[in-house]
Formats: C-alpha cells, structure tokens, sequence
C-alpha cells in the first residue's frame, strides 16, 4: 500500500451551496486546497475526488437522471445531461484554477469522457492515477453513460472512492463533509446527536435523508467508506470546513472527525 497516496472526497455540500444552482463556497474551497498544498509539501501524493452539490443534484434530480433513460422525456433528458456535465466542468475548473493558485499542478480525469459503467461497475482505467505526471489528480461524480438499457446514470464521487481504493489502495482516504463533524449516533436525538468518534465497522447507525441529493446521501457514504477500510486503507470522516483536521489527521495528530475501526467480537 503506498503510505505516500492520499485519498480526500470533497462532498459536494462542503464545496457548494446546495440549494442554490451552481454556487460554489470559494471560501472553503480556498481554505482546502491552501490543507492540500500543506500535505503536498510532507511529499504525499494526493486524489482528490470531489461531489457535485448544486451543480449537479439539483438538474438531475428534475429530471430523474439516476434512474437511467425515461422514453417519455429523453430529449429533455439529454439536454439536462449536457447541461449537467457542462456544470461539474466548471466547478472542477474552479477547483483546479484554486489549486493553481496555490502552486500546485494538477491531473484531472472527467469519468464521462474516459469510461462508462453505474456505481462500481464504471470501469475506472489504470491510467486514472498510475500514469499520472502530477502529484494530484483531482476526478468527481458525473453523468456517465453506460451499455444496459438505462444507458446513462450517475456516478458519485463516493462509486469513484471505492473503485480507487481498490486499485490504488491508498493509504488513508478521508471524506470531507459539511453539517456535522463526522458520523453521528442519531441525528434525531435532542442536540442533533453525537459525534461517533470509533466507528466499528458494521454497527448501525441512524441516517437522515438528505434534501436535494440523488447518489443516496450518508448511506451511501457510510457504504463506500465500510468497503474502501475494508482493502486496507485507513479512513477518517470529518468536516471539512476546518481543513487543520484534515492535516492533523493525516500526521497521526489528534483530531474532531470519525475514525474507522474494526473491533472483532470477542
Ligand atoms: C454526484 O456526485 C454527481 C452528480 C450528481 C452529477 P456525488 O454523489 O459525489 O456528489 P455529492 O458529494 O453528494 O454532492
């Protein structure tokens, strides 16, 4: 396993406004990249994979993209689509101009012009990272197409995760999200719940529904990150709108967030 390779998904509600159609969070996303060029400098190499938010929920949403091709409405359909790729273009050139910003060169891989396939059947090519000149490469969930007759379907970022830890296996992935400042125990207990700070694989834990989302919100989530601990990476939940935990948590420092563990039973 490279200890050096870094894996951080940027959830699309941590870098956007959600509700808002296309409106990034420049503070944060500034703030972030200025965390990755600090990992950079201790010599990691870094994936970032970041979500869509509101350039991407809300379109596809409206019209039904994740469930594949309706007959009905495809000509609206592709449109959207076109539209939606178009979109998570310019959030991912944002992204990049940032991280250029602070000195730091970039690959970046667009899932629907390199591969086809829904969730983790998205055949992710070997050249996503080994063939890579930077020590960044930076993908997202996109509109992908695919050969069933659904033809064309969401990838999400946290699909992207899991299939890179597979391949890749790196090191220590971290998702970085917005609302909370890791898994919580129940979001509906009085106080909005509690930090889980030792997730144990496998316990079960209360989601809530997230509004404007069509990848299945922290189920999903909590899914991929179970699978990418389970090839061996190490995995941390935490906010990311504090990106210093981010840091301390690569370092092995203490930090707020959820750490993934595996507690056999006796
Ligand atoms: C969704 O990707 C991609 C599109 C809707 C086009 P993600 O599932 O990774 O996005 P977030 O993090 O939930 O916003």
């Amino acid at each position: 396993m490279p200890e050096d390779l870094i894996l951080i998904k940027f959830g699309g509600s941590l870098i956007t406004n959600k509700s808002k159609i296309c409106s990034p969070k420049l503070k944060i996303i500034d703030e972030l990249c200025k965390a990755i060029r600090e990992i950079l400098s201790q010599g990691k190499k870094i994936i970032i994979v970041h979500g869509a938010g509101s350039f991407g929920h809300l379109k596809a949403k409206k019209w039904n993209i994740s469930e594949g091709v309706d007959e009905r409405n495809k000509e609206f359909q592709y449109a959207a689509i076109e539209e939606i790729r178009s979109d998570m273009e310019k959030l991912n050139k944002i992204i990049i101009s940032n991280l250029k910003h602070h000195s730091i060169d970039c690959n970046v891989y667009s899932p629907h012009k390199n591969g086809k396939g829904l969730g983790l059947a998205y055949d992710l090519k070997k050249d996503f990272f080994e063939s890579a000149k930077n020590n960044v490469t930076v993908s997202y969930g996109d509109v992908v197409d695919c050969d069933d007759e659904r033809k064309f379907g969401i990838l999400s970022g946290d699909d992207l995760c899991e299939l890179i830890c597979t391949k890749f296996k790196p090191s220590h992935v971290i998702f970085a999200i917005d609302g909370a400042l890791g898994l919580i125990d129940d979001p509906n207990l009085p106080g909005g719940g509690n930090l889980i700070k030792e997730y144990n694989i496998g316990t079960k834990i209360v989601t809530n529904e997230v509004s404007n989302d069509v990848t299945g919100g922290m189920d999903l989530k909590l899914m991929r990150a179970t699978n990418c601990f389970k090839t061996g990476s190490r995995v941390s939940i935490i906010n990311g709108n504090n990106p210093q935990m981010i840091i301390n948590a690569i370092n092995g420092k203490e930090f707020i967030g959820t750490e993934f563990i595996l507690n056999s039973p006796d």
